[in-house]
């Protein structure tokens, strides 16, 4: 069908049809879905009628072929114009094979392995009938009380745009339109809502334009630019205006200067709790001003609905707005292919075959591996085979592996750690006992975890967070452990062995209680469908730790936010002229976090031979090239993430103590050392200026290269222009 066509179609559509082709209704309101009817709880006080569920323009959250198909088809006889459904769903970090969170997957620094579990996760989606998956979520994170930083790949804005673009890739294909094994990607949350005050959901934000463009929006647009379909509105105000009303923000921004075209969704509620947050009195208001600002699809309220034609009838709108948003979905559902075949990829027999295949479970297990971040190791890993161990704590027989917004995956089909544990190297040297739940323990749990520990050769505690600790509403004002899980390590430390931690959380903690009581430490986020065997391989040495942190683990809660990439202040602390006291400093704890992004373990060791530059200039033709050697010193092969970071001395605006500018792995066997090279051009010194232009500035800057951004060497070097 051609736009001509479209438009075509639109113009035999009544103002009704075209205002509920903007409306997105959840599964039960439809014929045909096996929840049909069981509109329950807020669904029950929408009051949607018949004729706005027969002519709506997309489904949320239904899947399944067989369901789909059904939908759809009743769907077809409803329709006036038999105009299809699209059919969107959160297919996040996967859909029957769940793949660890983004926060994890963030740590493997690996956009190949991103991105093939982006395509596992359309794959199946497809087959069940998912057009567009709402993901990715490319939120930049700083504050670990939020609940929903494991759903981003954390706080660096050029990693978090390669991680943007390889999902764009997985979820998407390059052709959309015939390769029914993806999905249209959505990216979310338009705009910086991971910067919600107080690490609080929908909690405000507020910044400088220029500190958002600087940090918050360049993943979304990475996103766009690598050709993502969909954008979805954020909750939070952005300047004073929440995001599904801000004109400034999506016609200025989004769609005019950034020039996207694409359909823009609301989160769910979105465009109504504009009422709430106190800019429309009312549903009529609040359908005015997201319209205005150029949301498409409304999620699960009525406000366009209900007011959308009224609006339209008094000239206060036009018409035109509507026809706009129309043809954009209209165009979308052209693209994906649905007005040609409207189950496109739903198949009930490609769905037995293709779903928790076991090619699927073996990439969610590399994934697992690689997304694991080792933390500390005092000689204690790995473990050796005929080790007795005591494998300890309420996630050692656990299925809630698989983390918020895993809801199609089943617990019941996790790989626990006990069973990877025994699957790999048998049960013989392995016992087990819970110690205690995750917020309770009784005295018979507690000595029963001493009883299975009393003869062991090393303790390993699976310890963590609920999953409803984190994701959406999960937020913690207090993020360290479980009191009940930090008497249990402080009872079993009393038995002086060897202490191995795996950690199964959405969020760096406050590691007080545990960094220090224990001997290693592994980071396992949730790693999802296959994790237990994942988590076995690293314990046992199968695997060799490679991930590295992306979000900073705080020292302590009183010190978040903490990241990276700070300003320095006019009194930064440990200055050579520093005073004592004056300086930016707590007088009860440091600066730095415990464990800086970038940083991350491995069984081996590296030594960096001292780092040259090709030039101490860099002009606009004129890159330079900075090397370094890096050597195994181990006995065993590894990777080394060596990273490269920026800082530039005086800028026309601070600028960041340091600033990822480039990454590269490196495989070296013991004993082999390996030159890495990285190229730095002019283009990759720019900043958003206080006029908001994006340039660079002649001056002074030092790189730094590294294995973390903390443990680097410097080489300074100048920009001519
Ligand atoms: C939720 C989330 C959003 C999700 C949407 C649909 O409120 O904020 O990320 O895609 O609703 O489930």
């Amino acid at each position: 069908m051609s736009e001509q066509q479209l438009i075509s179609l639109i113009s035999q559509m009544t103002i009704e049809e075209k205002i509920s082709q903007l409306l997105q209704l959840a599964g039960p309101f439809f014929e045909g879905s096996e929840s049909q009817g069981e509109i329950t709880g807020p669904m029950a006080a929408m009051g949607v009628s018949d004729d706005s569920v027969r002519n709506s323009g997309s489904v949320l959250g239904l899947t399944g072929a067989k369901e789909v198909i059904q939908v759809q088809e009743a769907h077809l006889k409803n329709n006036r114009l038999g105009i299809p459904l699209l059919f969107m769903a959160d297919i996040v970090h996967g859909y029957k094979t769940i793949f660890p969170v983004p926060l994890a997957i963030g740590c493997s620094w690996d956009m190949d392995m991103a991105e093939n579990t982006a395509a596992i996760a359309a794959k199946e989606a497809s087959v069940a009938g998912v057009h567009v998956t709402f993901a990715p979520m490319v939120d930049l994170v700083r504050d670990p009380r939020w609940g929903r930083v494991m759903e981003s790949t954390g706080e660096d804005p050029f990693l978090n745009s390669e991680f943007a673009r390889a999902f764009v890739r997985g979820f998407q294909g390059t052709d959309l339109t015939d390769d029914h094994s993806r999905v249209a990607a959505c990216v979310k949350h338009f705009a910086a809502y991971g910067a919600a005050e107080g690490g609080r959901d929908y909690n405000t934000v507020d910044m400088s334009e220029r500190q958002m463009r600087e940090y918050y929006l360049p993943a979304y647009r990475a996103a766009l630019d690598e050709g993502c379909e969909m954008v979805m509105t954020a909750f939070n105000t952005v300047d004073g205006i929440p995001a599904s009303g801000n004109r400034r923000l999506m016609r200025d921004l989004l769609r005019d200067e950034w020039g996207f075209d694409g359909v823009l969704i609301s989160d769910w509620g979105a465009v109504k709790e504009m009422i709430p947050h106190g800019i429309a009195v009312n549903e009529a208001e609040a359908a005015y001003k997201a319209i205005q600002a150029g949301v498409d699809i409304e999620m699960m309220t009525l406000c366009y609905e209900n007011h959308l034609k009224a609006w339209i009838e008094n000239g206060q709108v036009n018409e035109s707005l509507i026809d706009e948003a129309v043809l954009r979905i209209l165009t979308l559902k052209h693209k994906l292919g649905l007005f040609d075949n409207p189950y496109r990829g739903a198949s009930i027999e490609l769905e037995e075959k293709l779903i928790l295949s076991e090619a699927h479970r073996q990439a969610a297990r590399d994934a697992a591996a690689k997304s694991s971040v080792l933390l500390k190791n005092d000689n204690v890993l790995p473990l050796k085979e005929e080790q007795k161990v005591a494998l300890i704590g309420p996630f050692s027989q656990s299925g809630d592996i698989l983390g918020p917004w895993s809801w199609l995956g089943s617990k019941e089909e996790a790989v626990q750690l006990y069973t990877g544990m025994v699957d790999l190297v048998g049960s013989t040297h392995i016992k087990t006992a819970q110690g205690c739940a995750i917020e309770t323990m009784t005295e018979a749990q507690l000595a029963e975890a001493l009883v299975t520990a009393q003869d062991a050769d090393v303790i390993v505690l699976a310890l963590g967070e609920h999953s409803d600790m984190s994701g959406e509403a999960g937020c913690r004002g207090d993020i360290t452990l479980p009191k009940v899980q930090l008497e249990l390590i402080t009872a079993l430390k009393s038995l002086n062995k060897p202490m191995v931690a795996v950690l199964f959380n959405g969020r760096p903690l406050d590691l007080h209680g545990v960094y220090d009581q224990v001997d290693a430490l592994l980071e396992a986020w949730y790693p999802g469908t296959e994790g237990g065997a994942a988590i076995a391989d690293l314990l046992y040495g199968r695997q060799n730790p490679t991930a590295r942190l992306t979000m900073s683990f705080p020292y302590a809660l009183g010190q978040v936010p903490v990241y990276y990439n700070h300003f320095n202040t006019g009194r930064p602390q440990g200055a050579p002229d520093a005073q004592i006291r004056y300086v930016s400093q707590y007088l009860d704890m440091p600066n730095e976090p415990l464990l800086p992004f970038g940083f991350g373990l491995s069984y081996t060791t590296f030594e960096y031979s001292e780092a040259t530059l090709s030039s101490s200039t860099i002009t606009m033709e004129q890159p330079l090239t900075i090397k370094v050697l890096v050597t195994n010193t181990g006995d065993r092969s590894g990777e080394e993430l060596v990273q490269l970071y920026v800082r530039d001395l005086s800028g026309e605006v601070v600028r960041p103590v340091k600033e990822l500018k480039a990454f590269s792995r490196i495989l070296l066997e013991p004993g082999e050392s390996q030159e890495v090279t990285f190229t730095l051009a002019e283009e990759q010194l720019r900043y958003h200026h206080s006029n908001l232009e994006f340039n660079s500035d002649s001056g002074d800057f030092i790189a730094f290269i590294g294995g973390n951004s903390r443990d680097v060497a410097e080489l300074k070097f100048t920009l001519t222009k």
